[in-house]
């Protein structure tokens, strides 16, 4: 089979109504959080779409999960349960509010299992962090289920995963706190990095705003500035510059603007293209899954390959697609725990917080060494995931749908 010399669009690219509004806050000098309009803007129209009271503009997805852990009071001394299989970030957002992450397998549809949450919570769990993986939409009622009997929180990490729906609410509003990722290669960029976090809970999202911000006092609920006319000293709690900047929010407004009309339209036409040309073929054992009730957002397209049909694996079927020049990427990180920060506990400073305390941390509960997630591990293998970025066109689909296919006979066991 010959490389293909198709040209895939690139990703991301920009609403051009972005090119010309940027140069505002460049002329006007206006380009923070706190000097424009633009942020509060962004804010207010993220959490109507996302049906939020509030939302909290940020740096990042990363930053966001650390707004939510520490913006619901958890800290030093706690547990939070955590899929294994998801971008370190995720867990690492729980390290950086001084507490210990417990991990978590998958069920075999990429996302956390309910029935395995039970089994680690201890007299230290305050919340469970659930992650969207590739856009597929965890099973919320079980977990949320889980979480009332135990009194935990639950954080969405929807990083990979704006515009899924579960059980016709916007993923993010289901648990407690939701967060976001507009990185690079999300569904979308505000200009290459900024993240954001929501919450159907005033209380909560008060406190993520204070914690994004210096921990500024939001007693009054005026903002920073009003506040510091009333007074000098105007900071209760410790917190961050987590700040998302002008440009950043203008570009957010303009990709929000076409998310429902452009972006995810496209992203469901894919899948869709993806769907029924894969479903059924010999060598593939799942697809993603896609209900009414968890209404998939189609960050990327998870295959689970039926190795018993195949010669080889997901990671040979990986490189020869890419000697083929067809983008395609590999299981995302599904064992956390083996990273070194874990396994060596290379937290914080000399004394490793919060991995080697005595005061704060039980030392069964960070021996990574003895973590087993059985199901993630095993779909390592077994994984690959094909793209669906809205800029590109329905050719561009037909074009590794083609490539895929062909791969996959070329590698049927006799
Ligand atoms: C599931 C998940 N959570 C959090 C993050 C962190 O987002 P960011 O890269 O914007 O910090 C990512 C980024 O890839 C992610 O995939």
């Amino acid at each position: 089979m010959k490389r293909t010399d198709h040209k895939f669009p690139a990703w991301p690219q920009f609403n051009e109504q972005s090119y010309m509004d940027i140069i505002e806050p460049l002329k006007s000098g206006k380009v923070n959080y706190w000097t424009g309009k633009k942020g509060k803007e962004f804010e207010e129209m993220f959490a109507a779409y996302s049906g939020a009271k509030m939302a909290v503009s940020c740096t990042s997805g990363t930053s966001a999960v650390h707004i939510a852990v520490a913006g619901l009071g958890i800290g030093p001394g706690d547990e939070v349960i955590v899929p294994s299989y998801t971008f370190i970030a995720t867990s690492f957002a729980v390290l950086q509010a001084g507490a210990i992450p417990v991990f978590c397998d998958t069920a075999t549809d990429h996302t956390m299992d309910p029935a395995k949450i039970e089994a680690l919570i201890s007299k230290r769990t305050k919340a469970i962090i659930v992650v969207h993986l590739y856009g597929i939409v965890c099973d919320m009622d079980a977990i949320l289920s889980v979480a009332a009997r135990h009194q935990l929180y639950v954080i969405e990490d929807s990083a990979q995963c704006l515009g899924g729906v579960y059980k016709g609410k916007k993923v993010g509003t289901v648990g407690h706190v939701g967060t976001f990722s507009f990185c690079q290669s999300k569904h979308f960029t505000t200009g290459g990095e900024g993240g954001m976090v929501i919450t159907t809970d005033e209380e909560i999202g008060w406190s993520c705003r204070a914690f994004r911000d210096h921990g500024f006092d939001v007693k009054k609920r005026f903002d920073l500035l009003s506040l510091e006319e009333e007074s000098d000293y105007v900071h209760n709690s410790v917190g961050y510059n987590y700040r998302m900047t002008e440009i950043q929010s203008i570009i957010g407004i303009n990709e929000l603007k076409r998310f429902e009309t452009w972006n995810m339209p496209r992203r469901y036409r894919y899948a869709k293209m993806y769907d029924e040309a894969l479903c059924g073929i010999q060598g593939i054992a799942a697809l993603p899954l896609n209900t009414p009730e968890r209404r998939n957002a189609y960050w990327e397209y998870p295959v689970i390959l039926d190795l018993n049909c195949l010669d080889t694996d997901a990671t040979g079927i990986i490189m020869e697609l890419r000697e083929l020049g067809i983008p395609v990427f590999k299981i995302q990180w599904p064992e956390a725990y083996k990273e070194r920060v874990y396994r060596e506990h290379n937290g914080f400073g000399s004394a490793k917080f919060p991995f080697e305390s005595k005061e704060y941390t039980d030392a069964a509960a960070v021996d990574y060494t003895k973590v087993t997630c059985e199901v993630a591990a095993s779909l390592r293998s077994k994984t690959l995931s094909l793209y669906l970025h809205p800029t590109w066109e329905e050719e561009d689909i037909q074009v590794c749908i083609d490539y895929f296919v062909t791969v996959l006979e070329k590698h049927y066991k006799p």
